[in-house]
């Protein structure tokens, strides 16, 4: 059956692994869409740089969002980053124009999540964003699918690997955190602006997000409290140890009587805790379902690899019709924004 056409809009790490991926399961994609998916156009700053592709048969576009306008594609897969500007602008025309948008954008969907959910719905399009969240693991389905009959009592995990890259190598080499996150920059893992990692603003995108999902609440980006790992030294590190914790940067959500309490900051956790041994670039999520207990899921949280693997996730959906918004957002629930509230913790 029909063809569906892709528009990739951004050729860094992630985007490069995306094509690399459709490119070798094109049959596999196919097979399980019931229908061919092929990348047919891209668009990056720099046309002449040598990314390892052949893209002698793609249109490319200057401009993405003259890409985003183009008929002839169904789906813009938006991976540019940066929580405004030219990827607001991709999006924002790809769903006017009645397109499907994959994107791997956590600070674009923790800002701007609930209006462009809603810009989405209207347009009778997907807006999905797996990838946004944890890389490879595919939290988003966890709780969108699987979990969708319970009440989550809380959710939790390892939400940046740069920073648990950076807690990890600490304690096994003793280093101080320049010097890893140097390291963590040079394998790729870490933002553009590395501040993100590690003063825990990437780890808080990702919450907004999950939070949203879990509760059926907006995004509210606003209402975390944040605090990263920029001074966190490996003597406590070494003192944590001794006393028989790790020390971890976790995001955390849960229902308190307050309404639902979003955080993010470093914790000491128990080093028999199955999430204290989740160590390097890896993620974990738990979460607490009434009905399921508690679940874990851990995988790698960055990289091209598990980026693209949740990137094609999301377009697998999108090709065989399912349509699922990202958030679930009807009209009635709009108005629950999360509490800002803080436990004493
Ligand atoms: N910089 C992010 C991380 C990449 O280290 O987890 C994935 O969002």
């Amino acid at each position: 059956s029909e063809t569906l056409k892709i528009g990739v809009a951004g050729l860094g790490t992630v985007g490069v692994g995306t094509l690399q991926l459709i490119e070798k399961h094109y049959e596999l994609i196919a097979q399980r869409c019931g229908r061919p998916v092929l990348v047919t156009a891209v668009s990056a700053r720099d046309r002449r740089k040598d990314r390892g592709l052949d893209l002698s048969a793609v249109r490319w576009f200057e401009d993405a969002t003259a890409m985003a306008a183009d008929p002839d594609i169904d789906v813009v897969i938006e991976l540019i980053g940066g929580a405004d500007g030219p990827a607001k602008e991709i999006v924002e025309a790809a769903l006017s124009n009645g397109k499907h948008v994959i994107t791997a954008n956590k600070a674009m969907i923790a800002h701007h999540g609930t209006e462009l959910a809603q810009r989405a719905e209207q347009a009778g399009v997907a807006l999905a964003c797996e990838a946004a969240v944890c890389g490879g693991i595919p939290i988003i389905k966890t709780l969108r699918e699987g979990l969708a009959g319970n009440a989550i009592n809380g959710i939790y995990g390892i939400l940046n690997g740069t920073s648990n890259f950076i807690l990890s190598s600490m304690r096994d080499t003793g280093r101080e955190f320049g010097e890893v996150l140097a390291e963590a920059q040079k394998l790729g893992y870490a933002e553009a602006d590395p501040g993100f990692d590690i003063d825990g603003v990437d780890a808080a995108h990702k919450l907004a997000i999950l939070t949203a999902l879990a509760y059926n609440c907006e995004v509210d980006f606003d209402g975390v409290h944040v605090e990263g790992i920029r001074d966190v030294t490996s003597l406590d590190i070494a003192f944590a140890d001794e006393l028989g914790y790790r020390i971890k940067l976790l995001g955390i959500a849960r229902l308190t009587n307050g309404g639902v309490e979003q955080r993010v900051h470093p914790c000491m956790v128990r080093k028999d805790a199955p999430i204290a041994n989740v160590e390097g670039v890896y993620n974990a999520v738990v979460a607490d379902g009434d009905f399921v207990g508690s679940l874990l899921t851990e995988g790698e949280g960055a990289g091209a690899g598990p980026t693209a693997s949740a990137v094609v996730a999301d377009l697998i959906d999108i090709a065989r019709g399912v349509r699922l918004p990202t958030f679930a957002v009807p009209a009635s629930v709009l108005d629950r924004r999360p509490s800002r509230a803080m436990a004493e913790h």
